[in-house]
C-alpha cells in the first residue's frame, strides 16, 4: 500500500491487509506481536496535532515511535527490553514522566503469555491470562496512563480475547475495558481484523469446527478520554452577599 493510499477511517470497524504503509518501515514487521502502523497513523490523525507529546508504554519494535516522528508529533517509546536505541528501558507500571504532561498515549500490550517477547523478568506477557495477576499488573499501568495524561486527551488500548482447549474463553479485552473504566470515559470502541494469525491456516479452522470453537478473528481498539477536570466554582463576592442579605432577612422577619 503507497502513502497516498492512506485515509481517515470512517466505521468501527478496521482491516489493514499489511503491518506497514509508504517505502520506509515504521517499526518492525517481523517483531512478534507488532503493531500495524496504519492503525497508529488513524489515531494520531484523529487526536493529536503537531507538536504533541505523544507516548508508548509498551512500545515493541518502536512502531509508535516511528508514525508520531513522521507526522510532526514529539514521542516517546519505553520496553521493558527495548528493540532499538531510540526506545527507553522502562516499567510501564512506573513511568518516568511528570503528571498531566502527555498529549496521547497508544499501548499494545501482551494479552497473556501466548509470545514470549524476552527474558525479562518484569514483562507481562509472562502472566498468563488465567490468573486475576495479569489484570491487576495491568491495571497499575492504566493508573500510570491516566497520571501522564493532560485532563480531556485521550488514549488508545489494543488488545484481544484468549481461547485454549484447557481454560475456554477468556474475555480479555472486556476484562480490560471494565479496568479502563474505572479511570476513564469511552470515546468509542473499533474492532481491528486480525491478520497474520499463525492459526489463520486450513488444520486450524478445520479444527475450530470439529471441536466448536473459533479462532480468534479480531481485535479491540478501546478509545477513551480522560476526563476534563471539573473546577468547583467560588462563588462571587456579589452572590454571595446577596445569600447573606436574604439569611439575615429571614431572621428578622422569624423574630
Ligand atoms: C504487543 S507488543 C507491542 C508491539 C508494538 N506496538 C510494535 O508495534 O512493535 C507488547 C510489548 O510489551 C512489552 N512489555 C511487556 N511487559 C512490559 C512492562 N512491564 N513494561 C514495559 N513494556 C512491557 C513487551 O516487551 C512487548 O514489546
Amino acid at each position: 500500500m503507497d502513502k497516498s493510499q492512506l485515509k481517515i477511517e470512517s466505521t468501527t470497524l478496521w482491516d489493514f491487509p499489511r503491518q506497514n504503509y509508504g517505502d520506509k518501515p515504521h517499526g518492525d514487521n517481523k517483531f512478534n506481536g507488532v503493531t500495524p502502523a496504519f492503525l497508529i497513523w488513524n489515531l494520531l490523525q484523529r487526536y493529536t496535532k503537531k507538536g504533541d507529546l505523544v507516548v508508548d508504554p509498551m512500545c515493541g519494535s518502536g512502531t509508535t515511535i516511528d508514525v508520531a516522528k513522521e507526522l510532526g508529533r514529539k514521542v516517546i517509546g519505553y520496553d521493558i527490553a527495548p528493540y532499538r536505541e531510540d526506545i527507553i528501558q522502562n516499567d510501564a507500571r512506573k513511568i518516568p514522566l511528570k503528571d498531566k504532561s502527555v498529549d496521547f498515549v497508544f499501548i499494545d500490550s501482551p494479552y497473556s503469555n501466548n509470545v514470549k517477547y524476552s527474558e525479562h523478568p518484569d514483562c507481562i506477557g509472562k502472566i498468563s491470562c488465567e490468573t486475576e495477576d495479569f489484570f491487576l499488573e495491568l491495571e497499575l499501568v492504566i493508573r500510570e496512563i491516566w497520571r501522564i495524561l493532560k485532563y480531556g486527551k485521550v488514549m488508545a488500548w489494543l488488545i484481544g480475547d484468549h481461547w485454549r482447549k484447557k481454560s475456554g474463553f477468556i474475555p480479555v479485552g472486556i476484562k480490560i475495558y471494565e479496568r479502563l473504566c474505572k479511570y476513564f470515559e469511552p470515546v468509542d470502541i473499533i474492532c481491528v481484523t486480525r491478520r497474520n494469525q499463525t492459526s489463520n491456516t486450513g488444520i486450524w479452522h478445520k479444527r475450530a469446527i470439529q471441536f466448536n470453537f473459533y479462532l480468534r478473528g479480531f481485535k479491540y481498539l478501546f478509545i477513551m478520554q480522560k476526563p476534563e477536570r471539573r473546577i468547583k466554582k467560588r462563588r462571587s463576592g456579589i452572590a454571595s452577599k446577596k445569600k447573606c442579605n436574604r439569611r439575615k432577612e429571614r431572621d428578622r422577619r422569624s423574630k
